[in-house]
């Protein structure tokens, strides 16, 4: 029995959001670094070209980090970025994506990039299930139409539901 087993009593708060162009993906970031708990992580699940890594560019944005540093990572699966404004929270994008085996987490340097301080967006996070707090911000994007999305965002643990009951529909 760990933290990482999946805890029934925690309290969870869902919210379903459409999201009718790609501006609206980074305005809808923008709005959860206003209201994200810190330390988060936020598992990014949804199909290749759903918009993981475009909602993690308008994180990026949204903390003054320079988006186009935020990539589909080819060359190891995680990235940090340092906090660019005064007290900011470190960014960590991982993209478990050419994690072959959940065994191989230990080499890519998961441990030491997740702890502390940091927000940790993951991107195929259901390839590292068991390595994931079970408090944590779930976001799930369908793809609708060429761009439009559905976001579903749900908090596990009392502050990331707080954080998903705060965040309206974009504008
Ligand atoms: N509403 C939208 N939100 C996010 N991306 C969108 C949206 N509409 C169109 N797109 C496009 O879809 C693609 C998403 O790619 P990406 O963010 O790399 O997806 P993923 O990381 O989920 O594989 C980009 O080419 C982006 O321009
Ligand atoms: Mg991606």
């Amino acid at each position: 029995m760990g933290s990482t087993m999946p805890d029934e009593t925690l309290p969870i708060a869902e919210r379903r959001l459409l999201v009718p162009d790609e501006a609206a993906t980074r305005r809808l970031a923008a709005r959860l670094t206003e209201v994200l708990p810190r330390p988060c992580l936020v598992a990014l699940a949804g199909d290749l070209g759903a918009g993981k890594t475009t909602f993690v560019k308008g994180v990026a944005a949204a903390l003054e980090i320079d988006p186009a540093e935020v990539l589909s990572p080819t060359f190891g699966l995680i990235h940090e970025h340092a906090a660019a404004v005064a007290g900011g929270p470190r960014l960590v994008h991982a993209d478990m994506y050419r994690l072959a085996d959940p065994g191989e987490l230990v080499e890519t340097g998961w441990e030491e990039a997740s702890g502390g301080d940091a927000w940790v967006f993951v991107e195929w996070p259901e390839r590292i299930a068991a390595a994931l707090p079970a408090e944590r911000v779930e976001i799930e994007i369908t793809i609708d139409s060429a761009v439009a999305r559905t976001f579903t965002l749900r908090g596990r643990g009392a502050a990331q539901a707080a954080a998903v009951q705060a965040i309206e529909a974009p504008a």
